[in-house]
């Protein structure tokens, strides 16, 4: 399976400043063949940058593809503000990223609410990126693992499958901090994350488990070779077209 490289823009950037890192992401791709070979990209801009991407992402064969930070927990109707899951397929986004932890924290987003964003973008034909991770007090408290366990089981729907779901652990204590958690730790919490994935599906092997938190060009390749991280969840440094693509090349 090939690594999934993620970026996570957040509300960062302009349109314009949007294009030019899709563009340039596409031209480090091109310039290097191999990763394309072992990685698959995807990008997540604002919701109101996503047409430039659109734009600059018209091979179908291309290894870049682009999806939505969230979605709407409703189908359509009155709800000023959100975006739902079938618009955002409509735009032919292949993926959106349901529980971030920073709208589990700023939006009180619950497991539940997370569920059934999840079992919306599923069955409107989403790949759907699971988040899941934990505080730093609750790692302090040795609590990590029952933590995620419990995000894991009370937040992945009824119709989640292999095919469409990607599961990102991201130690909430590690995003944006620059503090990365260790290999070891890594190895240990994507090891049980795959556990609990065989609890519920036959072929666990088949999802794919992102690491995500302050993942840079020169932590990447010890946290990518690590067993059970199939990619990577990245914020600040997707932002920067070289430190995303350098991360690749580590895979
Ligand atoms: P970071 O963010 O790489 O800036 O820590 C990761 C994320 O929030 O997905």
């Amino acid at each position: 399976m090939k690594k999934l490289i993620a970026g996570n823009w957040k509300m960062n950037g302009s349109w314009a400043e949007a294009r030019i890192l899709t563009e340039k992401i596409l031209e480090g791709i091109a310039a290097d063949k191999g990763v394309a070979d072992t990685c698959e990209f995807v990008i997540f801009p604002p919701f109101v940058h996503l047409g430039v991407v659109k734009e600059s992402l018209t091979d179908p064969d291309s290894p870049l593809t682009y999806g939505a930070q969230d979605c709407g927990l409703h189908e359509n109707g009155a709800y000023t503000g959100e975006v739902s899951a079938e618009m955002i397929r409509d735009f032919a986004c292949e993926y959106v990223i349901v529980g971030h932890s920073e709208r589990r924290e700023y939006h009180h987003e619950t497991n539940e609410i997370v569920k059934q964003k999840a079992a919306i973008a599923d069955s409107n034909g989403l790949k759907v990126i699971i988040c899941v991770g934990e505080k730093e007090s609750e790692r302090e408290a040795g609590q990590h693992k029952e933590v995620v366990g419990a995000q894991l089981v009370e937040s992945m729907p009824e119709n989640a499958s292999v095919e469409n779901t990607v599961i990102a652990y991201e130690p909430v204590w590690a995003i944006g901090t620059g503090k990365t958690a260790s290999v070891d730790d890594v190895r240990e919490m994507h090891g049980f994350i795959r556990q609990q994935l065989g609890e519920r599906f036959e072929e666990p092997e088949r999802v794919r488990i992102l690491y995500g938190g302050s993942m840079k060009p020169d932590n990447a390749r010890d946290l990518l070779a690590t067993d059970n991280v199939d990619g990577g969840l990245i914020g600040g440094a997707s932002l920067d077209a070289e430190a995303f693509l350098a991360i690749a090349k580590s895979a």
